[in-house]
């Protein structure tokens, strides 16, 4: 089939690159000239996708990244792939989706498959999309991606599928496109259901995440490990599944999704009361981290020199989105120490660069493979945010 995917990032280029594989002939369309020419030289930007596999992909006539939108017109499949962040408010903003719903309008003639990838609250494809694509009769489905970036185990291929379609005809159309390269199919029997699977599936996770960083607090307080309870706990063979605390959540999805999910609930008069607690106990997680680190000082960090190791928000991504470890720096420094960062995978954010590891204090936020352990424990006091420094003071 001609394909086109709509946004090229972690997402996008995903889709793009296992479409492409399975013998697709895919454009990667996305409105930044910069990542285009860089995709068409062969560079990857995504930790999963290697620059040999893409130029291939390039070479084979495959693959081909491009900000034209002509070159939307014919492909039997168009998938969108773009951001749905939150606004100022915290409430969804779907300016992105709707861009690109307009960009279809305006530059697709021929009847299509429209698939949207981009995780939102139930009755975006059908409102959001569909209805705003009105002048060609398209087929419509929504197919949210599970991509979990990183994940060596569990990828496009062999993640079931979730696939929801506005009509039957547009339920195999996906199908037939999803099928060539996913092992599993799961019809749903609307948009809706699959838009709010997506989203309940990251609430699970965010309201989880929340329920251990607590207890990790409590069991401190009680003087017990709570990653030891937790290890204990995940013993049972059943009715209980192993979730890990740590400084907070961050990258596009577990901070952000559930509140899609909040926001439809507020419009329908059923307050997301998990929700919102989750929230509020996540984003406190970075103070509780300094609390600690001052705790463990003597009751001061004033003056003290201070690496933050690894500040993406997850192990072996360069993914700075939504990061906690950028509430822990300004805390630390509001509290007076002198903060550096290390992180190689990184290695610029914020206007700033990556430092030594080396300081009077370590916090260990996020670690990546290849951790310089040595030179970690070289600094006077370590606190380990990752459950993975035995000896030291963490969470
Ligand atoms: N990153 C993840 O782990 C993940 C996992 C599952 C679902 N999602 C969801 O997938 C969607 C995309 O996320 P992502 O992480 O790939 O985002 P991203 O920021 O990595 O990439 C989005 C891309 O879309 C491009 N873009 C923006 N507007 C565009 C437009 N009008 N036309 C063409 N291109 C445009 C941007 O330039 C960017 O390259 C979001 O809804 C996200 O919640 C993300």
């Amino acid at each position: 089939m001609r394909v086109a995917i709509i946004g090229q990032g972690y997402v996008g280029l995903t889709i793009a690159v296992d479409s492409a594989g399975a013998g697709h002939t895919v454009v990667g369309f996305d409105v930044n000239a910069e990542l285009v020419k860089k995709l068409n030289s062969g560079h990857s930007h995504i930790e999963g996708i290697t620059n040999s596999h893409l130029g291939s992909l390039i070479e084979s006539g495959n693959y081909l990244a491009s900000s034209n939108p002509s070159t939307l017109e014919g492909c039997e499949v168009i998938v969108i792939a773009v951001p749905t962040p939150l606004d100022d408010q915290r409430n969804p903003d779907l300016s992105f989706v709707h861009a690109a719903a307009d960009l279809i309008a305006e530059n697709v003639q021929s009847p299509t498959l429209v698939v949207n990838e981009s995780t939102s609250y139930p009755g975006t494809l059908r409102r959001e999309i569909a209805s705003r694509i009105s002048n060609i009769e398209h087929l419509y489905a929504s197919s949210p991606e599970r991509v979990d970036p990183g994940n060596t185990q569990w990828g496009t291929k062999n993640t079931p599928r979730l696939i929801g379609g506005l009509t039957p005809p547009a339920v195999a159309k996906a199908r037939e496109f999803y099928g060539s390269f996913c092992d599993t199919i799961i019809e749903v029997s609307s948009p809706e259901i699959a838009e709010a699977a997506k989203i309940f599936e990251n609430t699970f996770r965010q309201v989880n995440i929340a329920l251990v960083n607590e207890f990790a607090q409590i069991a401190d307080a009680l003087g017990i490990s709570g990653r030891e309870v937790i290890s204990a706990a995940a013993t049972k063979p059943y009715g209980f599944m192993e979730f890990n605390p740590g400084p907070g959540v961050g990258g596009h999805c577990i901070p952000v999704d559930p509140s899609y999910l909040a926001h439809v609930a507020n419009q329908v008069g059923v307050p997301a009361t998990f929700i919102k607690r989750a929230n509020e106990v996540n984003l406190a997680m970075p103070a509780y981290v300094v609390q600690r680190v001052i705790a463990g000082n003597g009751g001061s960090i004033a003056s003290k020199s201070v690496v933050v190791v690894g500040v993406s928000y997850k192990a072996n991504v360069a993914d700075t989105r939504e990061t906690p470890a950028a509430a822990v720096i300004d805390l630390l420094r509001e509290n007076g120490a002198i903060v550096s960062w290390h992180d190689d995978l990184v290695g610029n954010w914020r206007g700033e660069t990556t430092a030594p590891l080396k300081g009077d204090v370590a916090v260990l936020v996020t670690r990546h493979n290849g951790l310089d352990l040595a030179a970690l424990q070289a600094c006077g006091y370590v606190f380990d945010c990752t459950g993975t420094i035995a000896g030291v003071d963490g969470i």
